[in-house]
């Protein structure tokens, strides 16, 4: 069966209750073998980003699995370069392409409390994705 590609793709990615106050978390929504896409909460808001850094490539952030935030958990964190970014905006604050932003991406928290991931078929976000629902 192949996807309908007029329609956006969706993938719930965890449920809000999964994440603690300042938690950060990646996931790999279209099983491609690596973390894609994070998410980070910050009190009832969550903030979701493409995993790639704006600085060099597609440099994934973390150095090891969900390791997104500086230590006090203030900024998000790429472990390449050491650029920091603001969590709401995706803004480079500090590093190496200060000023330049994370991508992010569409989210929506439901009723039911899950966070789901909207991803339009134009993106071609992240290879091959899966479309569900
Ligand atoms: S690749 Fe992220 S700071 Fe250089």
């Amino acid at each position: 069966m192949s996807a309908d590609k007029t329609k956006p793709l969706t993938k719930v990615l965890c449920c809000l209750s999964d994440l603690e106050d300042g938690e950060a978390r990646g996931f790999d929504p279209f099983k491609i073998g690596r973390d894609t896409v994070f998410v980070v909460r910050r009190s009832d808001k969550v903030y979701a980003y493409r995993d790639v850094c704006p600085h060099y490539g597609s440099t994934p952030l973390p150095w090891k699995k969900n390791a997104y935030l500086t230590r006090d958990a203030q900024h998000i964190f790429c472990s390449a370069h050491g650029a920091t970014f603001d969590i709401e905006t995706g803004t480079c604050t500090l590093g190496p392409c200060l000023g330049q932003s994370l991508t992010s991406v569409q989210i929506a928290i439901s009723q039911a409390g899950e966070i789901r991931l909207f991803l339009e078929p134009e993106e071609g976000p992240i290879r091959t994705p899966v479309a569900t629902g």
